[in-house]
């Protein structure tokens, strides 16, 4: 039986070329405003994945890059309301001007808190860049310094992003339906 990811999607909402496009405008404006201070780049993984690799090719200041693992949710959609790392940086970031990359951020708490740690680690500063942002769903102050795409409250898959697991794969972001959810 073959499995077509793109039958779960309600529509595509980002294609590959517009994904393409606004990553390099996100490049451009981090090269520029990194050129004094090259920053350590942080992918929160799993779901920024794709789209740190993707904008880290934009950008035109010597980076580097490390990886961080954290979960503020306990199943699938209630916040468990505490931050647990299960994968961490592999060395210190005291001095470091830090850019977390994320793939959506929603209530915002994952960030917040990782944010307010790494600071409490003694980085210089910590902006961020998500590639998407759903604002309307915000229960914490928090903003991104460099956004994607501002998108309405819906669930999204593709371009690193999951629905229990899957759809990472997908080159492109869209909405997946109703039909493919399994609560
Ligand atoms: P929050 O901002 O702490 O609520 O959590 C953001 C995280 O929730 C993201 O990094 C994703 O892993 C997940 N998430 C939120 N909305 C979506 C979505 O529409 N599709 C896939 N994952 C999502
Ligand atoms: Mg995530």
């Amino acid at each position: 039986m073959t499995h077509d990811m793109y039958q779960d999607l309600e529509r595509i909402l980002y294609d590959r070329q517009t994904l393409e496009k606004r990553v390099a405008e996100l490049g451009r404006a981090i090269s520029a405003d990194f050129s004094a201070h090259p920053p350590l780049m942080v992918c929160v993984l799993k779901g920024a994945v794709v789209f740190f690799s993707d904008l880290l090719k934009t950008i035109t200041v010597p980076v580097e890059i490390d990886f961080m693992a954290a979960s503020s949710y306990g199943g699938q959609t209630v916040s468990s309301g505490t931050l647990e790392i299960t994968k961490d940086l592999s060395r210190s970031v005291k001095g470091e001007h830090l850019l977390l990359v994320e793939d959506i951020i929603d209530t915002g708490r994952t960030l917040l808190r990782l944010r307010d740690l790494l600071l409490s680690r003694g980085a210089a500063q910590v902006r961020i860049a998500t590639l998407l942002d759903k604002p309307s769903r915000r229960v914490v102050d928090l903003k991104p310094d460099y956004c994607g795409f501002t998108i309405p409250d819906a669930f999204v898959v593709g371009y690193g992003l999951d629905y229990a697991e899957k759809y990472r794969n997908l080159p492109e972001v869209g909405i997946l339906s109703p039909s493919a959810i399994r609560d």
